[in-house]
């Protein structure tokens, strides 16, 4: 595996494997790479004959009090895992080389009917930060496909609805949510957890467990269901940002036949832990 720093290098590398007839997958990352990434990698190995990896902690998508000083970087333990996986190439640019001009005066992407829902009401301009990186990471590297986790599912749809509204000719493919045994969602934020919130953690995947029970088994008032979901996250001791119900296509308000994803962002202690379920109402 080679590691780069510069755009110009991605770029020529990248090219010699496209002129060479190689399909190219692409997963972006911020580092502390968990097994999690390790799956999207895996993915992207079956999918291309070619993996790239980006880690890159992206200012711009920290608020002013949130945790870009102290979000975890580990680039030894990163390399080697990345090293286990077959990755061609891991792309580890400064924040020079992604915003030359300073971020505060560079050009943005904005999804505008998506970002400011769900975690975009709690987290302003996290979104314009998250869309704006990967759309200059994706034209960096122009892969045939890009790799996203389902944990971060507003990401996620963010990311499709920017591509093909910018007319970016690749494949976005989300991979299924990596679970530890007791059913926590892996995330770098895990890290910041004592023993005893880690022990409360798995509580947030059966609140939403619960909820997609209960609505495959036919009710359907979402509202008493999102109350219940707060309540449950309250009781074992979270401070919910939202438990909500919604169109798994559009993000708007479901429609009691179409399918669901029930999300949900909730703090806890330094952490604020995010995750999804997919439900199909019962027809
Ligand atoms: O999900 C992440 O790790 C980041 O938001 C991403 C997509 C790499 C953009 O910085």
């Amino acid at each position: 595996m080679d590691t780069i720093v510069r755009s110009a290098d991605l770029r020529r590398i990248v090219a010699q494997w496209r002129n060479g007839g190689e399909r190219v997958a692409f997963v972006p990352t911020m580092g502390n790479l968990h097994q999690g990434h390790g799956d999207l990698v895996r993915r992207a190995t079956q999918l291309a004959e070619r993996v790239v990896v980006s880690v890159f902690v992206n200012p711009m998508q920290f608020g002013p009090n949130e945790d870009f000083a102290a979000y975890p970087r580990t680039p030894d333990e990163d390399r080697a895992l990345l090293e286990s996986l077959d990755t061609d190439l891991l792309f580890l640019p400064e924040v020079d080389e992604m915003y030359p001009r300073g971020q505060e005066i560079s050009t943005r992407v904005q999804v505008p009917d998506l970002d400011g829902i769900l975690c975009g009401a709690f987290r302003p301009g996290h979104f314009v930060g998250v869309a704006t990186i990967v759309t200059k990471l994706l034209n960096l590297v122009q892969p045939d496909v890009a790799l996203f986790g389902e944990k971060d599912y507003q990401q996620l749809m963010i990311i499709r609805r920017a591509a093909t509204d910018l007319c970016m000719p690749m494949e976005i493919v989300g991979v299924p949510t990596t679970r530890e045994a007791d059913g926590l969602a892996m995330s770098s934020r895990n890290r910041y957890l004592s023993v005893e919130q880690r022990q409360q953690a798995p509580r947030i995947f059966a609140a939403l467990e619960a909820a997609r029970r209960a609505i495959e088994s036919g009710v359907a008032d979402f509202a008493v269901l999102e109350q219940a979901g707060i309540e449950a996250l309250q009781k074992a001791g979270f401070k919910p940002d939202y438990f909500s119900i919604r169109d798994a296509a559009t993000l708007g308000e479901p429609a009691t036949t179409a399918d669901v994803v029930i999300a949900t962002a909730a703090r806890i202690g330094r952490a604020r832990l995010i995750d999804n379920v997919k439900a199909t109402p019962r027809r």
